[in-house]
């Protein structure tokens, strides 16, 4: 990665700055995108860093500085999904369903999860791409522009399901089955494509556990197949990490 190139990140005193600053940035751009062209489509990533997030949008703004997301405009996909049912603890979309839509004035039509309970991961990914290809009306070979995407990362450097080695990265098609060694276990996942076609992309990273791996990010120069959040590069889209002071640590001037 080029000094030009290099990543605009947003460092927070905490955890809940993170949440706050993605909350914020999710009901600007709702309401911009659904006044221009009537619906907002919004990928959700998975793990414990988007939960606070979660919570403040069902409660809805804080400040008088913002209306809540017009729901019922509002279009809901995850970027990758555990092969388990949606009340299964390990569930992204379970998670979700728990700490954002329960009690949301959401339409149910609006909500298009990955189906983790099929036993064929593979049926799951097919009929992902199905339901995002119908929903795009996308021309054979298109990819959707999704207006906003959150994403995390793990501390080995893997985004959404897009784990270090593995095929997902390579994937020519919108969604992926890939079985993840180091997990033993199979993962749903949109692949950098899809990604790289966003409108916006916001990785959300906080604690500790990250900063070595936020370094890596920062300097980088390794190949997205030993770091695969850096095989995230919106073509036309922005692309913003909002991160805690934790997480920056090591970054230069934030020790
Ligand atoms: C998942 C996520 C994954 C997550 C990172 C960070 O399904 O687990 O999509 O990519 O974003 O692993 O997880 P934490 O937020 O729990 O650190």
């Amino acid at each position: 990665m080029s000094r030009d190139d290099r990543p605009e990140l947003h460092i927070f005193e905490e955890a809940d700055g993170v949440a706050r600053a993605a909350a914020w940035e999710f009901r600007r751009r709702a309401a911009r995108v659904v006044a221009a062209r009537g619906r907002f489509t919004a990928v959700l990533s998975g793990g414990s860093t988007p939960e606070r997030l979660f919570r403040l949008l069902r409660e809805g703004p804080e400040t008088p500085g913002q209306d809540p997301p017009p729901w019922s405009r509002v279009h809901l996909f995850w970027g990758d999904e555990r092969p388990v049912p949606p009340d299964h603890p390990d569930s992204n979309f379970g998670a979700a369903r728990q700490l954002l839509l329960a009690g949301l004035a959401i339409p149910a039509a609006n909500v298009h999860r990955i189906r983790g309970e099929i036993d064929e991961p593979s049926r799951a990914a097919a009929e992902y791409e199905a339901e995002i290809r119908a929903f795009f009306d996308l021309e054979e070979g298109e990819a959707p522009r999704f207006d906003l995407v959150f994403l995390g990362i793990g501390a080995d450097g893997h985004t959404a399901s897009l784990f270090p080695g593995g095929a997902a990265l390579a994937a020519g098609g919108l969604v992926a089955a890939v079985w993840v060694e180091r997990l033993g276990t199979f993962r749903i996942t949109l692949t950098p494509r899809v990604f790289n076609r966003a409108a916006c992309v916001i990785f959300l990273v906080s604690g500790e556990s990250k900063a070595e791996i936020l370094e890596r990010v920062v300097v980088g120069t390794e190949a997205p197949q030993l770091l695969p959040a850096l095989a995230i590069r919106p073509e036309s889209g922005e692309i913003l990490w909002l991160v805690d002071r934790a997480a920056a640590r090591l970054l230069a001037g934030q020790g």
